[in-house]
């Protein structure tokens, strides 16, 4: 009668040991994978400020320059590439737009229009 309720009891309090085990391992497990998906910053500060012939340089030359300096006209074709590039290659494009801003003659350049062609021209007045 003894024997038959020990071994019982022994075999229960084995179990309950086993699945106390299991459990405090499989709890300290989980907790180590939840810390590795941080996101990368996105760095696109230079983008906004670079001026681009096609991009906003024209838009600027066409809206300030084109109905004095239109298609053949001697003091500068600004409606092609080609005809602001010669400007600029002979210096004069800078001369009286970047340094006396005596063009355009009348209503002169917003601050955002003349950062638009300075920096182009900075640039080198890429055809881009
Ligand atoms: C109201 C008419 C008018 C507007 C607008 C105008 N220009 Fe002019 N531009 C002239 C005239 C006229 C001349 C010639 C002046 C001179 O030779 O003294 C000239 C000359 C120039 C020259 C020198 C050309 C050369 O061969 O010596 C440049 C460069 C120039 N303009 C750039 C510009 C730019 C860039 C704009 C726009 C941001 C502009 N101009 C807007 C009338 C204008």
């Amino acid at each position: 009668m003894k024997k038959s309720i020990f071994i019982p009891l022994t075999a229960i309090a084995g179990i309950a040991i086993v699945i106390a085990c299991n459990t405090t391992k499989t709890t300290t497990k989980t907790t180590t994978t939840t810390t590795e998906t941080k996101k990368e910053e996105p760095k696109k500060e230079t983008a906004s400020t670079a001026a681009t012939y096609n991009g906003n340089v024209k838009a600027v030359l066409s809206q300030s320059c084109t109905g004095c300096h239109g298609y053949g006209s001697r003091k500068g074709d600004f409606t092609t590439y080609a005809g602001v590039k010669a400007k600029v290659s002979d210096g004069s494009f800078q001369k009286l737009v970047i340094e006396k801003k005596t063009m355009p003659p009348r209503e002169p350049l917003s601050a955002e229009a003349f950062a638009t062609l300075k920096s182009w021209v900075d640039a080198g007045a890429p055809e881009n």
